[in-house]
């Protein structure tokens, strides 16, 4: 059987103090194995950042357990966590968040270096990458100089640099068009299944969610 990337148990978040507090996730379990894909669904204000949030370690749950291969990063320290979270998982969020004075190459390049892989190496993953997402044109180009389809397919070869285990994208679509979205859908289901890495996509996109293996309802 294939091995679990990504298992929460019981896992509950609330924000505030309280009377004040806010309960955003409640006793929420899942697990998905290497190649799984996962939409996670329901209206604005459910809590999906916030799980991917948990997901990644970027927040804590206040209960329960998150399994990253394994490892349970809810009993890391801070610094373990980021560490972790830079060698296993990569993120997209909705407006890319490209750094705007480097070019499509080093952005792409910067995860990788910062999982510990040397400049040149780190490099060569980039000009890869960006073939596989047919940017190899724009290597040289800034964000700015970009479409909004071009940067979010320079975010998903970013996102991949680290060579992640698990994928974790917020809403990656929400400002492309359908064909763009199919465009998007069509290159990150191919690497992913390439890689055999557990994806994990919030969205409101009908045409995303339909793609992929599961569904998750928050609401
Ligand atoms: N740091 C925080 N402090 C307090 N409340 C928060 C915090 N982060 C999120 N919340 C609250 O938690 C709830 C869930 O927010 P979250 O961002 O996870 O929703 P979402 O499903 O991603 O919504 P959207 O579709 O609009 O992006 C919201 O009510 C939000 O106000
Ligand atoms: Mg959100």
């Amino acid at each position: 059987m294939s091995e679990p990337i990504i298992t929460l148990q019981n896992v509950s978040k609330s924000f505030g103090q309280n009377s004040s507090s806010i309960q955003v996730l409640e006793d929420l379990s899942l697990d998905l194995k290497k190649g799984e894909s996962l939409a996670l669904v329901g209206a604005s204000g459910s809590g999906k950042s916030t799980l991917l949030h948990v997901i990644c370690g970027l927040e804590k749950p206040n209960k329960g357990n998150v399994y990253i291969k394994g490892v349970n990063i809810t009993d890391l320290s801070t610094d373990e966590r980021s560490l972790f979270r830079g060698k296993e998982v990569g993120f997209v969020y909705q407006f890319h968040h490209l750094l705007p004075d480097l070019t499509a190459l080093e952005n792409i390049a910067l995860p990788a270096m910062l999982s510990g892989i040397g400049k040149e190496e780190a490099f060569e993953i980039s000009a890869s990458l960006l073939e596989q997402v047919n940017l190899n044109d724009k290597k040289a180009n800034r964000p700015n100089e970009l479409s909004g389809g071009e940067r979010q397919r320079v975010a998903i070869a970013r996102a991949m640099s680290n060579n992640p285990s698990c994928l974790i994208m917020d809403e990656p679509t929400g400002n492309l068009d359908k064909k763009n979205v199919e465009n998007f859908m069509n290159l990150l289901m191919d690497m992913v299944s390439t890689r055999e890495i557990a994806l994990i996509i919030a969205t409101h996109d009908n045409n995303v969610s339909s793609r992929l293996d599961k569904l998750l309802n928050l609401e």
